[in-house]
This record gives C-alpha cells, sequence and structure tokens, in this order.
C-alpha cells in the first residue's frame, strides 16, 4: 500500500467503479482502476484509487497483488475498495486533514546523474584486486572520452530488499536510503560493470543487496514502459584455480543485468589469484579489461541521450 505523487491514468488502466463526492471546489471523482501486470509476474494487479477534480488529482492511492502473502488475510482488491470508503467517511467529516495527509504523501522521484559509466566494486576490500580493476575500468572509460562514477557497496547504507512490492505500484523503492543514488547512476549509464571477488562461490553479501535492490529500477522501466540500450561487463577475481569457480557469479549477474534490460558482454574471469596475490602480475589484463571496455562502450553505442 503506498501514497504517491499524482500521475496521470494510463491507456492499460482498466476502471472498475467510479463515485462522485461533494467538495467545497465542486464534486470530486473518485475512480478505481486496475492495471493487469500478469505479462510482468503471474497475476500481478495494481489497483489505483484517484480523487479527481476535473482533471487534476487530489489524492492517489495504490496496491498490488504481491503485496499480501500467503498468510495475509487482505487481497489487494478489498484494501483499495476499504481505502476508497475512508476516503468518502474522511472527505464528508473532515476535508482539510484528508487534503492535508494526502500532501505530506508526495515524493520526488529520484534525479538522474550525468554519467556514461557505473562501475560497482564488490569487494568490502578497498584496496584489493577488484578495486584495482576497477580504478583500470575506470581510466579506459576516461581514456575513450566518457564519464564514469564507482560505488562500493560496503562503504554505503543500504537495507536489504524485504520483497514489499510496492515498488510495482510507484517505480521507486520503499527505502530511501544509498541505493536511490546508486539506482540514479544507471538510469543515465550506458554501461554498467561489476568487478567482484567470489566469496563462496557467489558474489560478496552487499553486492547481492544491491542487485536486489535494483528490483526498483526493474519497477521503474516496466510501468514506464521505458527501456534504454545499455551494455554490462563482469570483471571477476577467484581464490582458487579454474574458471568453473565463476560458474555460480556469471549467472548471478548476467540474469541480473537480463532482468534490466542490459546485454552483458564476454565476461573477464582471473583466477588462481591466492597463488599470485596481486592481479597487477597477470601479463596482459590491464590490456584486457581496457580492450573489453572499450568494446562494450562501442557494442553500447554510447551516445549521450537522455533516458
Ligand atoms: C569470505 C571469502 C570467501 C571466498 N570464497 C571463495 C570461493 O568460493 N572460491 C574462490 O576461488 N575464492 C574464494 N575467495 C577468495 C577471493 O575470491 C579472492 O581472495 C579475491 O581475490 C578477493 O578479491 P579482492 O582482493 O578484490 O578482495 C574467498 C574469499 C573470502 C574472503
Amino acid at each position: 500500500m503506498h501514497r504517491v505523487d499524482p500521475i496521470g491514468m494510463e491507456d492499460s488502466e482498466e476502471p472498475l467503479e467510479q463515485w462522485e463526492v461533494k467538495g467545497s471546489e465542486g464534486p470530486y471523482a473518485m475512480i478505481l482502476t486496475r492495471r493487469d501486470l500478469s505479462t510482468l509476474y503471474p497475476g500481478m494487479h495494481r489497483y489505483t484509487l484517484r480523487l479527481l477534480l476535473g482533471d487534476r488529482t487530489f489524492a492517489l492511492f495504490r496496491t498490488n497483488t504481491y503485496e499480501y502473502s500467503p498468510t495475509d488475510p487482505l487481497d489487494a482488491e478489498s484494501v483499495a475498495r476499504r481505502e476508497a470508503d475512508n476516503w468518502k467517511s474522511l472527505l464528508s467529516r473532515d476535508p482539510e486533514t484528508f487534503f492535508a495527509a494526502h500532501l505530506e504523501q508526495v515524493r520526488e522521484p529520484p534525479r538522474s546523474k550525468k554519467n556514461d559509466v557505473l562501475i560497482i566494486q564488490g569487494s568490502p576490500r578497498a584496496d584489493g584486486n577488484c578495486s584495482i580493476i576497477a580504478g583500470w575500468v575506470a581510466a579506459a572509460v576516461e581514456n575513450a572520452g566518457f564519464s564514469s562514477e564507482v560505488v562500493f557497496p560496503h562503504d554505503l547504507w543500504i537495507s536489504g530488499c524485504i520483497g514489499c512490492y510496492q515498488c510495482y505500484n510507484t517505480g521507486f523503492c520503499t527505502f530511501d536510503d544509498d541505493m536511490t543514488g546508486i539506482i540514479a547512476s544507471l538510469r543515465n549509464a550506458r554501461l554498467l560493470v561489476i568487478c567482484t571477488p567470489v566469496y563462496t562461490s557467489t558474489v560478496p553479501g552487499e553486492l547481492k543487496l544491491v542487485m536486489d535492490r535494483f528490483q526498483a529500477f526493474h519497477a521503474e522501466t516496466i510501468l514506464a514502459g521505458r527501456f534504454v540500450k545499455r551494455t554490462g561487463l563482469v570483471c571477476a577475481v577467484s581464490g582458487r584455480t579454474g574458471k568453473d569457480n565463476f560458474t555460480c557469479v556469471t549467472r548471478v549477474i548476467h540474469d541480473f543485468m537480463k532482468n534490466l534490460h542490459i546485454i552483458p558482454g564476454e565476461p573477464v574471469l582471473v583466477d588462481g589469484i591466492d597463488r599470485l596475490r596481486d592481479v597487477r602480475k597477470v601479463p596482459g589484463l590491464k590490456e584486457q579489461i581496457h580492450a573489453a571496455v572499450t568494446e562494450s562502450l562501442v557494442a553500447g553505442g554510447t551516445g549521450r541521450h537522455g533516458c
């Protein structure tokens, strides 16, 4: 359940019921609609309740079927209808309180940043091998005439996704923490590079947490129907020797990228670093990273067009 900044009715919304509510400025129209999002997730429907005067929206409430867990006695449609009853009741008794409460709910959508490339450095070691690689990636981007931003999830305040699915009501997360800035950085970027160590055959926890929280960006793009062409690149380092150490890392990151319509290129996988200790000792690796970044920038088109 979430209230957001009023946004216009979408073509894909099916009107369910309409009520007329008396008000000082004239009769308000209160409209309940349903949007079928089952092409996204099976059985997902989003209900929207709006209070309108002419074409101006004064209040908005949204809820979707995925918000309610199996043991929850509530369901989305009855919650939306109960909210409609609450609105009617409060509007007739105390319209001032009603409008004041709805104005307080307005939240600005996050702003986009201006970087061309987002680099996520997933190791908790700020001076480790993945950081060295992230530095090489940033240098390659700059060399190609583009800008980048490097983020270190371990240095940031980011809550884990709680699976509330409210991002599919609004297009943004219920948490407003450092993840808001990371999403803003991807919004303008044409290339996402993830540098990660192998931790217990997959990615470190904080990096996984960032990937889960990108669900809000998935919701934002799906609801807006706005897909920007982006490419992705994975640079991963393992302690043990053998490319099989990267099976889960590449699977997890590539599935994450595909979910966000990011097309991943051939990953750069550096194994056996427990023996070498330092990626700078791997012959030709810096040049390989440079070439992979340049190729990804070319594949992504690198045009500086806004979203
Ligand atoms: C908690 C932890 C788990 C790890 N798990 C694996 C593993 O499953 N397979 C592997 O090959 N290396 C594993 N490693 C080794 C790291 O992948 C390796 O040290 C990597 O170079 C670290 O990158 P960094 O220098 O950027 O921190 C693990 C290291 C740590 C600290």
